[in-house]
């Protein structure tokens, strides 16, 4: 049964403080909860506790214990009919963390134990009122074998420890700042430890602590250096410094996101804390010290203030995503990591939004939380936080931030509370504003120009549309910043501004041009629409070469390559213009970062097409793509081998434009390498690749291109790597993009390579979701073969790891983005999986929102 934002209610009972005692154990761990309890308000109702996957031993209240005829047990809670107002409530249970693979709860990561409590596991650990508006303060005492686990983690400082008998020995914790359940944490084991620390703008010196498994210290210098600079980032852009004496992050292997922010002790998935230049990509080190920000971040926006309930999701998320992407665009190219985060949206947001899950920032009805940790939630909800910024300015935003923390400080809140603080902080009106976080579903821009030589006067008319192409109404007409540029066609002199789109349609008037101007549309990508503009393939190329804004520059070029994808896609053998070639080998000979110039090269992703045809026959889309990469490839031959060997060549380059120069060298390699001859070019990068990101280049171009030396690079590889379980991943990814017809006895038989496993998330996702996202190839092969592989998975998947389980359905249920034949075999697919006798209630919310 879903619930809904609506049904929003007042906790009947709050919780003061929690007193927890963990004696750890594999397969029986004890957990003993005494909390301080009272009743809010006047009523009469019983205490309802939340708890799921528990054995009760016992329960107390005050001295006295309950009988089993005192209370009710269900699967879902516990509910005890107290008449006092105020009480101790001890209560005992008994849990598996060995038998956790869900690892949602306390679970074991190898030979560790550590706990994900987001969003509702904690109700896994002991009884308790499982919600976000429910603080308490904690204090919790971990009991285990002193050899095994040197190391007992949880949230605050450390407050006692000590040794037991047999072995044993115990640490203490109390974190002093009230918070939901959902921000404890515990982690048990023994680990290498880094160690430093931070002086923050408020004087107070922080010990900084990062454990990885042994042998990884060198892995983790990165981490460190990145936590440092978010620390100073949130201090000079916000004024906000961290609060406690301590604080931990610890690496493990086994986690089904990507990190989390418990108090002052984050658990991480390895992939966003271990990283080396022999091991770790430049993307690799670029999304490390993302995530690490991200929860760095999260401990004012999330800990300090948090959510009143779930649906205020992007209270958190979104604001947060906003915080770490303008922190990674200060610490690297704000251009390149600005296309990026469109790329994400386009690629992925925008088919979330158009799909059966479709849901608003802040959704409405809920059936599994763990569903809802979205890229709308996420990356949509960063786009609306981006709004409010760019229609207040940095400093009417950061005005606004301040009055939020003034006003919110230690509470539980909602969207509308942090949006009534930015426009009281900046006397903005944001009421109409505030429908993105009521309305899905993305908006279309329909955008036409004229111009009027008599009078020298540009007209420009936007309208927006909604998801269904529908002419908005006045009622629903979102309010959309429109950053703008006009480019004057002969001197290249441009005029910016901010337009604000609050009607169904509005006309601006542009005086004193002698000729039509070139207009650049949304820069920076000021809001998460999508644009309907034809403008020219002339006008594409002005803007390729002279938007002042670098976004727009690079997007114009993506419209022209997606312009002819279509035309491809739509006709096969379709001749390409050479206008394309001059184009592309001024953008290659244009002395710009190289960063930004191999994004400008890349074409397209497959998703972000998919997304833009009606019903695209994937395999000819894939073919589109094919014949548009070997057409670049054979007219600018010439200078992508120029600019390659130029790349490669280099020397003395900081560790910036190092970057940027591999970005380079390798989007040249991945043209050249479907040209005849490949193969020496891709062995010769192979074999002098001095680092991850050269050589995993290398091994795509074979894999794309299924070159002969494939198998033997793999399996060199495969040798020298096979102690890494990050490089392991990297190593499944590759195989399983091969574009081969043997692909799927390939499969196969990496499903039981005895590397694999499906309990690993990373390493499920590194097979299973790799073949779905980077072989369409072969997913979307004619027989329906790939979407049976992808359903036979997501069924052992069910049973093993809801969560993973439901991620990877995605492409299925967006069965409406193609044509109708792959709509029938995916189709077939999800009425498999419904007939499932155990189906989770992550994927069975899913499947009913794709088969109804
Ligand atoms: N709050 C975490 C983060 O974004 C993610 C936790 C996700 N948990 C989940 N069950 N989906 O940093
Ligand atoms: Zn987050």
């Amino acid at each position: 049964t879903p619930r809904y934002l609506a049904d929003y209610q007042v906790s009947a009972f709050t919780i003061s403080t929690i007193d927890l005692t963990f004696e750890l154990d594999d397969t029986a761990t004890k957990v003993t909860s005494v909390m301080s309890v009272k009743r809010q308000g006047s009523g009469e109702e019983p205490l309802v506790l939340d708890g799921e996957h528990l054995t009760l031993l016992s329960v107390k209240i005050d001295q006295c214990l309950l009988s089993a005829s005192d209370y009710y047990l269900s699967a879902t809670g516990l509910e005890i009919p107290v008449r006092a107002d105020e009480f101790q409530l001890t209560i005992v249970t008994e849990i598996n963390p060995q038998d956790n693979t869900a690892l949602e709860g306390l679970f074991k990561s190898g030979d560790a134990f550590c706990t994900q409590c987001e969003a509702e596991g904690f109700r896994r650990i002991t009884y308790y009122l499982d919600r976000p508006d429910v603080m308490a303060v904690f204090t919790s005492k971990v009991i285990a074998d002193k050899i095994k686990y040197p190391y007992l983690l949880s949230n605050g400082n450390k407050i006692a420890s000590g040794e037991l008998d047999n072995g044993k020995h115990f640490v203490q914790w109390h974190d002093p700042f009230p918070k939901p359940c959902y921000l404890f944490a515990l982690v048990a084991g023994d680990f290498d430890l880094l160690q430093d620390s931070y002086l923050t703008s408020e004087n107070r010196e922080v010990a900084l602590e990062i454990f990885v498994d042994k042998g990884n210290l060198a892995k983790a210098e990165h981490a460190m250096a990145s936590l440092k600079n978010a620390m100073a980032w949130d201090e000079e852009t916000f004024s906000l410094a961290y609060d406690l004496d301590i604080y931990m992050i610890v690496a493990v292997d086994f986690f089904n996101m990507g990190a989390m922010e418990n108090k002052g002790l984050n658990v991480f998935n390895s992939k966003y804390v271990l990283a080396d230049t022999e091991s770790a990509t430049d993307v690799d080190y670029y999304n490390i010290e993302a995530v690490i920000a991200h929860e760095y971040f999260h401990n004012w926006t999330g800990n300090r203030v948090t959510c009143r309930d779930w649906f205020q999701l992007s209270l958190k998320e979104g604001l947060t995503v906003f915080r770490d992407q303008q922190f990674s665009g200060d610490m690297n190219s704000k251009t390149v990591s600005r296309i990026q985060n469109v790329r994400v949206l386009r690629s992925q947001q925008f088919a979330e939004d158009a799909g059966p899950m479709a849901h608003p920032i802040r959704p409405e009805k809920v059936m599994e939380m763990n569903n809802f940790y979205t890229l709308t939630v996420y990356e949509k909800g960063s786009e609306v936080i981006r709004m409010i910024h760019t229609l207040l300015g940095a400093e009417g935003f950061a005005k606004g931030m301040a009055l939020y923390f003034e006003r919110f400080d230690g509470m539980a809140v909602t969207c509308d509370d942090f949006v009534n603080a930015m426009a009281d902080a900046s006397k903005v009106d944001l009421t109409q504003f505030k429908r993105w976080y009521s309305q899905s579903g993305t908006p279309h821009l329909k955008v036409s120009e004229s111009f009027d030589p008599e009078a020298n006067l540009y007209h420009l008319t936007i309208s927006q549309h909604n998801q269904a192409g529908e002419l908005s109404s006045p009622q629903s007409c979102l309010h959309i910043p429109v950053k703008m540029e006009l480019i004057d066609a002969d001197s290249g002199i441009g005029q910016q501004q901010l337009l604000e789109l609050t009607a169904p349609e509005q006309t601006w008037t542009f005086e004193h041009y002698q000729a039509k101007p070139v207009v650049a549309l949304l820069e920076d990508f000021s809001a998460p629409v999508k644009v309907d503009f034809e403008q020219t393939d002339l006008a594409l190329e002005v803007l390729m070469l002279a938007a002042s804004d670098g976004f727009c520059r690079w997007d114009a070029g993506q419209k022209l390559l997606s312009r002819y994808l279509h035309k491809l896609v739509l006709e096969p053998g379709y001749a390409l213009p050479a206008s394309l070639i001059t184009i592309f080998s001024k953008i290659l000979q244009k002395d710009s970062d190289p960063a930004f110039t191999a994004e400008q090269l890349t074409l397209p992703a497959f998703g972000e097409v998919v997304d833009q045809i009606h019903q695209v026959d994937p395999l000819a889309l894939v073919n589109a793509l094919k014949t548009l990469k070997g057409f670049l490839a054979k007219g600018l031959q010439e200078p992508l081998s120029a600019c390659y060997h130029n790349c490669a060549e280099k020397t003395a380059l900081s560790h910036q434009q190092a970057i940027g120069n591999r970005a380079l060298k390798n989007i040249c390699l991945s043209y050249l390498a479907v040209l005849p001859g490949a193969d020496t070019l891709v062995a010769a990068q192979l074999s002098s690749a001095a680092n991850m990101t050269d050589t995993l280049a290398a091994l795509n171009a074979s894999a794309y291109n299924n070159l002969p030396a494939f198998d033997s690079q793999m399996s060199a590889f495969e040798s020298k790597w096979h102690d890494t379980p990050l490089v392991v991943d990297k190593w499944f990814t590759i195989n399983a993009s091969l574009n081969s017809d043997d692909i799927f006895e390939r499969l196969a038989a990496l499903l039981k390579h005895p590397l694999f496993s499906i309990k690993n998330p990373n390493r499920a996702r590194a097979l299973i979701g790799a073949f779905v996202s980077a072989n369409p190839q072969y997913f979307h092969c004619q027989s329906g073969r790939g979407y049976q592989f992808l359903a036979e998975q997501i069924k052992r998947l069910n049973e093993i790891n809801p969560q993973v389980a439901s991620r990877l359905i995605t492409p299925l249920i967006q069965y409406k983005e193609y044509d109708l034949s792959r709509q029938q075999l995916m189709l077939e697919q999800l009425k498999v999986l419904r007939a499932l006798p155990q189906l989770s209630k992550d994927l069975l919310e899913k499947l009913d929102a794709a088969l109804n």
